[in-house]
């Protein structure tokens, strides 16, 4: 992990509050594994609000031209900045923070939710680059993330995008695209989303071989496992839990482990 200021190549929007940022980073690019995230510094030059650092999955890595991507939906003051910055800009840049998913199945069926196609994408990558079979399944509420579509069909992989509100993709929740589970027998699933796709997949989940790794979007402030701010409550054993954080011991924990409040 390092702390870097970077220059900015690109930050377009793409879809209503929707960009993609890309930056110049040869250590991120060597280092980041998928599963990591990066703590991005989002005030404004000489300013210093919001003063806590925002985490953001990494999207992709281009090791030959050492550019990295993150994909962020802007939600509030931090991320508000961040869609003002130009190419050009420099960034704060801390990371990469948290462990590293390491697949060892050779069948991945991915979920992402939303924004959740973040480290999904990511994690895509690297299973195909270790000659994985590799299925996923995207929803999103709108045709917001169409754009997003053409980095899922780059990616080469048998794919299903869900939409709940018009005709781009199949109509409905991602949680359809598990309707003949039968046919995933034997992948390992990952997946990032909202709390309530999370705790649908749990639901749909239940009683099935699958093993399952959510990657959890907690709300962090430190990112490195100090001020306890991203705690999540864990089940460890039949009736027993703990409290485990989320950006030092996670983000991926075991879907059906997960007790969501
Ligand atoms: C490990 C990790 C990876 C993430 N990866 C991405 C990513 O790739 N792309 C992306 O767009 N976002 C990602 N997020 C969420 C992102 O960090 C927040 O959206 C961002 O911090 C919001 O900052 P803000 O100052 O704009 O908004 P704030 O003013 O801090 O918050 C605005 C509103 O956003 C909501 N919010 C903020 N953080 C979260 C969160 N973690 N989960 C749910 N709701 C939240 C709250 O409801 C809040 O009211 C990730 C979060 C984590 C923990
Ligand atoms: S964000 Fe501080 S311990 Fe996780």
């Amino acid at each position: 992990m390092k702390l870097a200021n970077v220059e900015i190549i690109n930050n377009n929007r793409i879809g209503d509050r929707l960009y993609k940022l890309e930056f110049f980073s040869p250590y991120i690019c060597k280092m980041a594994s998928p599963g990591q995230f990066i703590n991005i510094r989002c005030c404004g030059p000489g300013q210093i609000d919001p003063l806590l650092r925002r985490p953001f999955s990494i999207y992709d890595t281009d090791k030959k031209f050492n550019v990295a991507t993150i994909l962020y939906l802007v939600k509030g003051r931090g991320t508000a900045n961040l869609s003002r910055l130009e190419r050009g800009n420099m960034i704060d840049v801390c990371g990469p923070l948290g462990n590293p998913v390491q697949p060892t199945a050779d069948k991945i069926l991915l979920i992402a939710g939303g924004i959740g196609i973040a480290p999904i994408h990511f994690l895509a990558k690297h299973c195909i680059h270790s000659h994985k079979t590799v299925y996923l399944l995207a929803g999103f509420k709108d045709q917001n993330y169409m754009l997003v579509e053409k980095d899922i069909m780059r990616l080469s992989i048998d794919y299903s995008i869900y939409c709940e509100q018009n005709m781009w993709a199949n109509r409905g929740v991602v949680t359809q695209g598990l309707h003949n589970l039968s046919r995933f027998q034997g992948y390992h699933i990952y997946c990032c989303g909202p709390v309530d796709m999370l705790k649908a997949l749990q639901k749909k989940l239940a009683g099935a071989k699958n093993q399952v790794t959510a990657l959890l979007e907690e709300r962090m402030a430190c990112g490195i496992g100090v001020c306890q701010g991203c705690v999540q409550k864990i089940k460890n054993g039949r009736d027993s839990y703990s409290y485990q954080k989320v950006c030092s011991q996670g983000p991926a924990f075991n879907l059906m482990e997960v007790l969501f409040e």
